[in-house]
């Protein structure tokens, strides 16, 4: 604690907050287009967008759809799109297996990104419940979630991606051990200069409910996912698995999901200084648009506001669904 010290008579904060300029010069954070990644829901077809009822703006992408938003999104400076594929049930399996197939969805998309848009960084989920069955992030037997045999799972699936030219790999099953073992195939198989942003603090919340929308899981899952993400409840959980990640090859970390959880961002960043992310989740943003679209808020400064909270925690970037209006409204300099 910070000892009180005897005041000064003429202390006055607000003289510099009396004008524009001298609140500019105050102003201790900024948040720029260079903190942001873009979440994307791709579909297969073309030529199709089908909007998300409980993400009102976000929409399911085909991948000639989703090489334009990326288009769009180099253009307006955003350094990276993260790809969140929607499976044809008739994919899922219990097994898994089109998670690891070089042309599924993901992979595809990957490839005509960076075919068409090489300078922004393509980002992917690594977890199996876009392709599982049972919707969880790990194979399932006898109703438990196993991992080991989902770390195997994938690590063919980074492998693949990996290969179709991913910049940046995102597990976030919350698995023991997969940041070791992705590292280690990597290493092994000439991908050494992907990165990887470890899902490393991720909790079980009900603030993934609109994404489990999005990407059609919601069905498919039956109970929740408390034997592997986090209880909201910790803390000192958060550092111990960070510690962990980075130790096994993490090259970025993420807190996850954001707003509720800026504590964590502030301990992770303190405690390690690694480059440290957190994702404004899709239940956060549908707060935020949901209020905004009933004329409740101002949606646009209350974007602005709560991504320069997340500057100020100690993010270095943040997942957020609003990337491209933000990048506009910061580029309108909002
Ligand atoms: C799944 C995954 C989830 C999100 C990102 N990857 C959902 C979950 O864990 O159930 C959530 C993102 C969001 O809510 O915006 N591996």
């Amino acid at each position: 604690m910070r000892p009180i010290s005897a005041p000064c008579p003429s202390l006055r904060f607000r003289r510099l907050r009396r004008t524009p300029a001298l609140r500019a010069l105050a102003q201790e954070n900024v948040l720029s287009v260079g903190d942001l990644i873009w979440p994307v829901f791709v579909r297969d077809g073309a030529g199709m967008r089908d909007a998300i009822p409980s993400m009102p703006g976000v929409n399911r992408l085909s991948v000639d759809l989703v090489v334009e938003a990326a288009a769009d999104a180099a253009d307006l400076g955003i350094p990276a799109i993260c790809l969140f594929p929607y499976t044809d049930p008739a994919l899922k399996t219990e097994a898994c297996e089109e998670a690891w197939n070089p042309d599924n969805l993901a992979n595809r998309a990957i490839r005509a990104i960076k075919a068409a848009v090489p300078g922004i960084a393509v980002m992917t989920d690594v977890a199996l419940d876009p392709y599982n069955a049972k919707g969880h992030d790990g194979i399932v037997r006898d109703g438990v979630i196993l991992n080991d045999e989902t770390v195997e799972a994938l690590v063919k699936m980074a492998l693949v991606q990996a290969e179709a030219g991913a910049d940046i790999l995102g597990p976030s099953d919350m698995m023991d051990g997969r940041i070791g073992a992705i590292r280690d195939a990597l290493e092994a198989d000439g991908h050494g200069d992907v990165a990887i942003m470890s899902y490393a603090a991720k909790y079980a919340s009900a603030f993934y409910g609109p994404f489990r929308d999005a990407v059609g899981a919601s069905g498919a899952l039956k109970g929740d996912k408390k034997t592997y993400q986090m209880n909201p409840a910790n803390s000192d959980e958060a550092l111990r698995l960070v510690e962990r990640d980075l130790q096994e090859g993490a090259d970025m970390v993420m807190v996850k999901p954001g707003m509720p959880y800026l504590d964590i961002v502030r301990r992770v960043k303190d405690a390690f200084g690694a480059p440290t992310y957190a994702y404004q989740v899709s239940g956060e943003y549908a707060m935020i648009r949901g209020a905004a679209l009933n004329g409740w808020i101002d949606g646009e400064k209350a974007m602005l506001e709560s991504l320069m909270a997340f500057r100020r925690a100690g993010c270095d970037g943040v997942l957020t669904y609003f990337a491209p209006e933000a990048a506009r409204a910061i580029r309108r300099g909002l």
